[in-house]
């Protein structure tokens, strides 16, 4: 959760504000009065000490002078907050707005859309800066978990299953997701998220982003359902330049800044996919009802056994599954000599969620496929106590 405080006497504005921070931002909206301008930062900072603002904007109604003043004091009591201003910026405006502190100058008329795109930025470049400081403060960083998800063979639900646990992730962590996209050539996870990234996998691990994390954050793509996304590029003939050292660079980078850190990988073990493994909590893996998927799933699990490259928490998704298919779960478990633990079934909401870009976790109906996709997701929430998690292959039915 976000707070925004706007102190103005628009109210126009303020119900544009308040609709930007509605469509995905995962925030509470504070109006106080105009006097406001006049006081201490550090009252406005403790209206809720429980919750402190991140975010404040100050205009369109109020004194700039004032404003300008409360930017400066706020700048070097809380640093970490993003100070806006609403008014008609001119040369000389923003010369003084930025000597004072002021992250970013919006002209009262904006639309809705605009004001959402710039609180993002506020939000995300006052988590830097929160971060920042508490890193300064606390050596100590725990690092989130790397949830690679995996399969031998194309077209088994990979992508689908590793955009609805982002998306069902993102509720129980807002902000704290973010998916890969490892399938370099031919990833969709843009396409499934309906994203339009401006950055992709390749401007992360090549340039300014490689060596800073903070730097990285900005270059990820937030989705509105709350999680970040780091997209494959549109072009193909990009993806000879991801390297698997790049990607174990990128992965610890993105572990000590995300809870959750979700991987979707092409088909396959592929190098990428291996220096995924190597850094990976936990490993997903997806497997359709039919012999190919399942004798390539048994295959890698025993090439990557022998390579000591499973991860420790382990978590088999049958997807596709129906009754028709000529197999039973027993077999498939005989097969592949481990349990399946997730039973996705046969389903049309899923090719018609892919197909609109809206994973079925974001906000499909309820159905029996988006039913078992949330007890894959339950299987990575933190109350899942130790004492569950000693119970969680436990036997599925397939129906
Ligand atoms: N349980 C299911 N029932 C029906 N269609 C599914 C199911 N799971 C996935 N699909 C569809 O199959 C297609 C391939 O899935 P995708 O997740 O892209 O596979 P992969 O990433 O492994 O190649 C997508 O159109 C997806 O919507
Ligand atoms: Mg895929």
């Amino acid at each position: 959760m976000s707070r925004f405080i706007i102190i103005t006497t628009s109210t126009d504005f303020e119900q544009r504000v308040r609709l930007a921070v509605s469509d995905g931002l995962h925030g509470s909206v504070q109006r106080l009065p105009e006097s406001a301008i006049n006081g201490a930062p550090h009252d406005i900072m403790h209206i809720d000490p429980a919750e402190p603002p991140e975010v404040v904007l100050l205009g369109p109604g109020v004194s700039t002078d004032e404003a300008l003043k409360l930017a400066t004091v706020m700048d070097l009591q809380f640093p970490e907050v993003s100070v806006i201003l609403a008014a008609d910026s001119s040369p000389d405006l923003v010369l003084t707005a930025m000597r004072s502190g002021i992250r970013d100058i919006v002209s009262p008329g904006a639309d809705t859309p605009t004001i959402r795109v710039m609180l993002e930025r506020a939000c995300l470049s006052s988590a830097g800066r929160r971060r920042g400081l508490s890193v300064q403060g606390n050596s100590e960083h725990e690092t989130g978990r790397v949830i690679a998800v995996m399969s031998p063979k194309g077209g088994v639900g990979k992508t689908t299953v590793a955009t609805n646990l982002a998306m069902g992730l993102g509720k129980v962590a807002p902000m704290s997701v973010v998916i890969v996209d490892l399938d370099v050539q031919f990833g969709d996870v843009a396409s499934a998220l309906s994203l339009s990234p401006e950055h992709t996998l390749v401007d992360a691990v090549t340039g300014a982003a490689a060596h800073d994390a903070m730097v990285l954050k900005a270059f990820l793509t937030v989705h509105s359902g709350g999680v970040y996304a780091l997209c494959a590029p549109s072009n193909p003939n990009e993806a000879d330049l991801v390297t698997a050292d790049h990607i174990s660079y990128l992965i610890a980078q993105l572990a000590t800044e995300f809870k959750y850190v979700i991987v979707d990988t092409a088909p396959g073990l592929g190098e990428l996919a291996l220096a995924t493994l190597e850094q990976a909590t936990d490993a997903v893996w997806v497997v359709g009802m039919d012999i190919p998927s399942i004798k390539g799933l048994r295959n890698g699990l025993g090439v990557l056994h022998e390579l000591g490259l499973i991860p420790q928490g382990r978590h088999v998704v049958l997807n596709f599954a129906n009754r028709h298919a000529g197999l039973n779960i027993q077999d498939i478990e005989a097969t592949i000599r481990v349990p399946v633990d997730v039973v996705i079934p046969l389903s049309s909401a899923l090719p018609f969620a892919t197909n609109k870009g809206v994973p079925l976790l974001q906000e499909g109906p309820r159905s029996p496929a988006s039913k078992n996709l949330r007890k894959l997701v339950e299987r990575f929430e933190p109350e899942v106590s130790s004492h569950m998690r000693k119970q969680l292959h436990r036997r599925v039915v397939v129906s």
